[in-house]
C-alpha cells in the first residue's frame, strides 16, 4: 500500500471559472497557503492542506493515481472520465463528494439556428462535434440514435462553420458563445457544477481526519447560506 501522508494535498484549476472560487471556497473554509514563486504549488500554513495548481482536465487522474486527494472540479468533467474509465474496463477511481453551488452550467446538444429541430431523431447520422465524446456516446446509445461523435479538444462551436460537423455538444453557461457562433440549444445531457471530488476508498493515514474536517467546514458553510 502507498506510504502514510500527513499533509493532504488538493487540486484546482489554475485559470479560468472555477479558479477563484474554488480558492476563496476554501479559504472560507479555514484554509491559508503561502504562494510559491512558481505558484503551482501552495504550501497550507493554517493546515496541512496544500494547494495544486492545474488544468481542469487533469484533476480526476491526479485523483486517481493518488497524486492529490480531493479535487475542485466541474461534474461535467469528473463524469466524462469516469465514463471513459468504464468503457476502458477500469474500476471507478473518484467520486463526487459535494456539490459546491458555483460553476453551474449545461451540457447540451446545439444546433445551427436555422434548424427546425424535431427531436432526437433528427441526430441520426449527423456529425456531432464534443469534448465530451464518452458522455455523448452514452447519451446516444440511450436514445437509440446512430451519429458520428467528432472528438475536439476545443473552440467547438466554429466546428458547424468549418464544416468538420453538423452540430456540436458542449457547455452552455450564459449562452453567449452559442449565440455568436449561430447555435441554439435543444437537448440536456447533464446539468453541471463545481463538485469536490475524491476517492473512491477512504484513507487510511492522518489525511482521513483533515478530509472529513474539510467536509464538515464545508457543510457547516452552505447551511449558513441556505
Ligand atoms: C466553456 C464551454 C463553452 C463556453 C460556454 O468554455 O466550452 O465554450 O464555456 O459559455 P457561455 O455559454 O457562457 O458562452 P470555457 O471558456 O469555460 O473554456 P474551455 O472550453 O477552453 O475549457
Ligand atoms: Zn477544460
Ligand atoms: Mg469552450
Amino acid at each position: 500500500s502507498a506510504p502514510a501522508r500527513d499533509r493532504l494535498r488538493i487540486a484546482i484549476q489554475k485559470s479560468g471559472r472555477l479558479a477563484d472560487p474554488a480558492r476563496s471556497l476554501l479559504a472560507a473554509c479555514g484554509l491559508s497557503w503561502r504562494q510559491s514563486r512558481d505558484k503551482l504549488f501552495c504550501f497550507g500554513e493554517s493546515l496541512p492542506v496544500d494547494l495544486l495548481l492545474v488544468r481542469d482536465d487533469d484533476i480526476p487522474g491526479l485523483i486517481a493515481d493518488g497524486v492529490c486527494d480531493l479535487g475542485v472540479v466541474g461534474l461535467n468533467e469528473l463524469d466524462e472520465q469516469a465514463k471513459a474509465r468504464r468503457q476502458q474496463g477500469l474500476p471507478d477511481a473518484y467520486q463526487p463528494l459535494r456539490g459546491l453551488g458555483f460553476g453551474q452550467c449545461r451540457l447540451m446538444i446545439a444546433v445551427p439556428e436555422d434548424w427546425d429541430w424535431q427531436g432526437v431523431a433528427q441526430l441520426s447520422g449527423k456529425r456531432i462535434a464534443t469534448s465530451y465524446p464518452a458522455i455523448l456516446a452514452a447519451w446516444l446509445r440511450d436514445k437509440g440514435v446512430d451519429a458520428q461523435v467528432v472528438e475536439l479538444s476545443g473552440s467547438v462551436e466554429i466546428a458547424p462553420k468549418l464544416g468538420t460537423a453538423d452540430l456540436i455538444c458542449d457547455l452552455v453557461s450564459s449562452g453567449a458563445t452559442l449565440a455568436a457562433n449561430q447555435l441554439k440549444p435543444v437537448e440536456t445531457l447533464l446539468d453541471s457544477e463545481a463538485v469536490l471530488a475524491g476517492p473512491v476508498h477512504e484513507l487510511d493515514d492522518a489525511r482521513a481526519g483533515l478530509m472529513a474536517m474539510l467536509l464538515r467546514r464545508l457543510d457547516g458553510l452552505s447551511r449558513v447560506q441556505d
